[in-house]
């Protein structure tokens, strides 16, 4: 997707989230000379298989596969350094090269454990259905101006005053959920004075260095984690993370300007798939949703969460176009749908008697929405090995035109397995 006009692009969840981001990342990264994450932390699993070795990353960008590729995590991610540093241990036992290649925003803030323990111990985290890993009261942190970001931790006593607000709000929050557990200033300054060594080296200002590539014309993507609806703002609110996962996050989450931003992919799975609690218009609660979770292998890259499945939504797809600006769409998983005989897509909302086109604010209109389908053949044949447009059934032709249309948007890229090769550039 790079070409002369299109330097800097970025990679976005266009439903909620475990689109297959990763293995797109991983795929365009051969272009790229920057992947960089720009909001989440390790709640994210993005998956990449490299032939039959499958790594799952949670906070290193999905282009550190490729050697020669910069990978640097914004100042909109927050960083849980303990996990990173597993992460890594696992990249470089698997022989990849991390070592000069991947670079810390020094503006990044930290999860710290008492993050973790809050969300743990939260009833609006249990119904919500969080990941556990500390990402909501680190942003919650970060907004109230108590957050620890990685350039506290070259400045011992500012740390320690910041770790004493921390502490004591953490604190608060544990004793109102009823939790026994308790956050300690000195074990969490024993925590961050193992992990400073280790961290500082890492730490840049990745804002400056990626305004430089951009004027350099350098090849920049954006990787986001989680799905647009799951945007603190445009998702499905408050059943959403706490960061903005669509496009406008990836310049303030970078530190690039928006003007910056030439192009914006939009990852879909053939069908719909979310984890968590929430509203999901299109679920199949029965037989069909637990097949389609079989087929596609529909559990938490992250937390090992059974999935809900459903088909695939227009309404949802379009409205994360349009609050994306995507310029394309790749569309994940159609191999998943290989035996279906028969393919609905749904093309609006009943509510109350009205058709709704347009993705409603209210949450409310949502649970009372009944999607309007179109039906469509299946193909019943295998795409697994279908590697140009041409070599895809007729019938998985109409589907895709069908979702591209309701979609918006065009269709650049069709996966069809989980491997690197597994992949339909349309343009090619
Ligand atoms: P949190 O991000 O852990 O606070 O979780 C908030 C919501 O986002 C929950 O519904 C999670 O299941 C969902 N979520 C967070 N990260 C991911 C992800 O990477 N993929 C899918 N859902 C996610």
């Amino acid at each position: 997707m790079f070409d002369s006009s299109v330097r800097t692009l970025v990679v976005v969840g266009a439903q909620w989230g475990d689109e297959g981001k990763g293995k797109l990342v991983d795929v365009l990264a051969e272009q790229a000379d920057w992947v960089v994450r720009y909001q989440g932390g390790a709640n994210a699993g993005h998956t990449v298989y490299v032939g039959e070795q499958k790594t799952v990353l949670h906070q290193v960008p999905s282009g550190i596969l490729h050697p020669g590729v910069r990978c640097a995590i914004g100042n909109g991610v927050v960083l849980d350094p303990a996990q990173l540093f597993v992460e890594i241990e696992k990249l470089v036992a698997q022989g990849v090269d991390v070592v000069g290649r991947l670079y810390v925003s020094d503006r990044a803030h930290l999860v710290m454990p008492y993050h973790k323990q809050v969300d743990g111990a939260s009833s609006a985290s249990k119904a919500i259905g969080t990941t556990g890993r500390g990402i909501g009261p680190c942003y919650v942190d970060k907004v109230a101006r108590r957050g620890v970001r990685v350039l506290d931790l070259r400045n011992p006593a500012r740390l320690r005053t910041l770790v004493e607000a921390g502490v004591g709000h953490a604190n608060e929050q544990l004793v109102t959920s009823g939790s026994a557990l308790r956050a300690s200033v000195d074990e969490t300054m024993a925590f961050l004075s193992d992990v400073a060594p280790r961290l500082l080296p890492l730490a840049e200002d990745v804002g400056l260095a990626l305004s430089n590539a951009v004027k350099a014309r350098a090849a920049l993507l954006l990787e986001g984690a989680q799905g647009s609806l799951l945007d603190v703002d445009h998702g499905t609110y408050p059943f959403v993370t706490s960061s903005n996962t669509t496009v406008g996050g990836a310049a303030t989450g970078a530190g690039v300007p928006p003007t910056a931003l030439h192009a914006a992919l939009g990852v879909v799975k053939a069908y719909t798939t979310r984890v968590g609690n929430g509203p999901m218009p299109t679920e199949l609660g029965d037989a069909l949703g637990e097949e389609i979770r079989r087929i596609g292998n529909e559990f938490g890259a992250t937390t090992g969460r059974p999935r809900r499945c459903g088909w695939f939504d227009g309404v949802v797809a379009r409205y994360a176009a349009r609050v994306n600006g995507l310029t394309a769409l790749a569309v994940t998983k159609l191999d998943v749908l290989d035996t279906l005989p028969e393919l609905k897509l749904c093309t609006g909302y009943l509510v109350d008697g009205e058709l709704l086109r347009e993705f409603p604010g209210d949450l409310g209109l949502l649970e009372r929405a009944v999607p309007q389908y179109d039906v469509l053949p299946g193909w019943r044949k295998s795409t697994a090995d279908a590697r140009r447009w041409d070599d895809l059934p007729g019938e998985a032709k109409r589907y895709l035109y069908r979702l591209e249309e309701l979609s918006g948007t065009p269709i650049r890229y069709v996966s069809v397995g989980t491997r690197r090769d597994q992949i339909i550039d349309v343009k090619a």
